[in-house]
């Protein structure tokens, strides 16, 4: 008996692996969504990959264990992983979302093009090396989907720090002046950056003096990773303001820290709620993270209660009226929202206008919108959208991590099937959504190639049940 369920236990694990593997290969790469199904139930939000990223950086400025709880299983924390391994760092996972990261032995203090290619915020790596080991090298990121996305400022910090920063065949790399130690400096961005604040006040933890960082990023991301930081014996104090101030210690420990949970995967569910006109209980929130979201929903018909500090319900019973929103840095309503808002204004009575602020190209999932039927004029910084419109299922594809977002919303409410391509940009920082949704009665699943009708119903069969069992075993 006892050997049965042993042998079911490691098949189960084994059969997850080959899932996951699947998964976060990329070589399952589609989602398949039958829209028109209302969805109900429980939703638990997963650790926030945003902050998870930096904390998971911020583990380089120690030689002693730094523990991780509420890692969200996706796949740029798989990519933060392995740029950790290969620098020379050990990171172990006793369970699915906890990580044990010990930098004890570095032996390479660089950040290599293929990893920074694949995920920009590997350029986390660099404060942390340059304020530990007084070197670092990072691969410079190029541009990306949703614009040209310049670390300019992160580096003009390193500057201010007295560190010597050289672009070489492609890479920053960055020395210490001669006593191997950063100097503390008063930085003021001229424009808010949220890896920019989180790499700078981690390198100004073992800088000599007290910095200030001015116009700083307030996200809570930052908050989460300063609570870190403090918890390993550094001194940062205003983080969650615009001026932080950060006086350098000899050196920082271990610590065990929980992530906050993910304030986008949040507001993904709760217009993924109001869209299909159901009812969802959101829990494991911090709704305290997402006033901008949540007062913007409210004022366009979402019916969003705080049953308690971590839980909401979300429904909308009386339709959706259009309403303008305008993209800012923290406490403002989040460029990560956008794409997903503007489904939601697809459906709304009336004109809405979208403006985006931060990133200068990130309207690309409006013309795949376009195809499905929702009326969208886009302007520049601005998008028209005019509703209600009717969406149609088609082939579309994702082009950033939100952008695949709003398409899977679009594709639950749309009729017939919508098929995305490219969803190796959602594995990026949902931790499996489809899953999710289906638990709350969507139709969606994962396939592998362009469906025809017999081809893929076996596989998509074996790899939904597979990912169930997942889900139940995790729960
Ligand atoms: N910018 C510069 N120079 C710099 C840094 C930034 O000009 O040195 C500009 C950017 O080009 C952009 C603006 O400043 O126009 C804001 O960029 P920011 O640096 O704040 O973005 P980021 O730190 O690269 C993080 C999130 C993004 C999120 C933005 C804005 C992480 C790992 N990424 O990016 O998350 O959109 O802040 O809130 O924290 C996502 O999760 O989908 C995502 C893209």
């Amino acid at each position: 008996m006892f050997l049965c369920s042993l042998c079911l236990f490691v098949a189960k694990w084994f059969l997850c692996l080959f899932v996951a593997c699947l998964t976060l290969s990329g070589i399952v790469d589609k989602f398949r969504v039958t829209g028109g199904r209302e969805l109900h139930g429980r939703v638990a939000i997963s650790g926030a990959k945003n902050s998870a990223l930096p904390c998971m950086a911020a583990a380089l400025l120690t030689p002693e264990t730094v523990t991780l709880h509420n890692i969200p299983y996706v796949r740029d924390i798989i990519t933060q992983r392995r740029l950790l391994e290969d620098i020379g760092a050990t990171v172990l996972t006793p369970e699915l979302r906890t990580h044990k990261i010990s930098a004890a032995h570095v032996e390479l203090f660089e950040a290599p093009y293929e990893l920074v290619k694949t995920m920009r915020a590997s350029v986390l790596a660099l404060g942390p090396l340059l304020a530990r080991f007084g070197k670092a090298k990072v691969s410079l990121p190029g541009g990306c989907a949703i614009g040209t996305r310049p670390i300019d400022l992160h580096l003009a910090g390193f500057e201010s720090f007295g560190a010597e920063v050289k672009l070489e065949a492609g890479n920053v790399v960055a020395r210490a002046p001669s006593d191997g130690r950063l100097r503390a400096a008063d930085i003021h961005f001229n424009k808010v950056t949220v890896t920019g604040t989180e790499n700078l006040m981690m390198a100004a933890t073992l800088a000599r003096g007290t910095t200030t960082l001015s116009n700083a990023a307030c996200e809570p991301e930052i908050v989460d990773l300063a609570d870190l930081l403090n918890k390993m014996g550094a001194r940062v104090n205003g983080a969650g303001t615009e001026t932080i101030q950060i006086e350098g210690v000899e050196s920082l420990g271990g610590a065990e820290h929980t992530i906050i949970p993910d304030r986008i995967e949040t507001g993904t569910f709760i217009v993924a709620a109001a869209l299909t006109c159901g009812e969802l209980e959101i829990k494991d929130c911090r709704p305290d993270h997402l006033t901008a979201i949540i007062e913007q929903l409210r004022s366009v018909g979402v019916v969003i209660r705080e049953v308690n500090p971590t839980t909401l319900e979300v429904s909308c019973p009386d339709g959706l009226k259009a309403g303008h929103v305008t993209t800012a840095p923290y406490p403002k309503f989040p460029t990560d929202m956008q794409a997903q808002y503007m489904v939601l204004m697809t459906q709304a009575q009336g004109r809405s206008e979208i403006v985006e602020t931060v990133f200068e190209n990130r309207f690309m999932h409006a013309s795949e919108l376009q195809r499905m039927g929702a009326q969208i004029h886009i302007d520049g910084r601005s998008a028209i959208v005019d509703g209600p419109s009717p969406l149609n299922g088609a082939r579309v594809i994702a082009s950033d991590l939100r952008a695949s977002a709003s398409l899977v919303l679009a594709g639950l409410i749309a009729k017939d099937e919508t098929l995305i391509d490219r969803v190796y940009h959602i594995d990026r920082g949902y931790e499996k959504i489809e899953a999710k949704l289906r638990a709350v009665g969507a139709d969606i699943e994962r396939v592998i190639a362009p469906v025809t009708a017999t081809q893929s119903s076996e596989f998509n069969l074996q790899v939904a049940s597979l990912q169930e069992s997942k889900l139940k075993l995790e729960l």
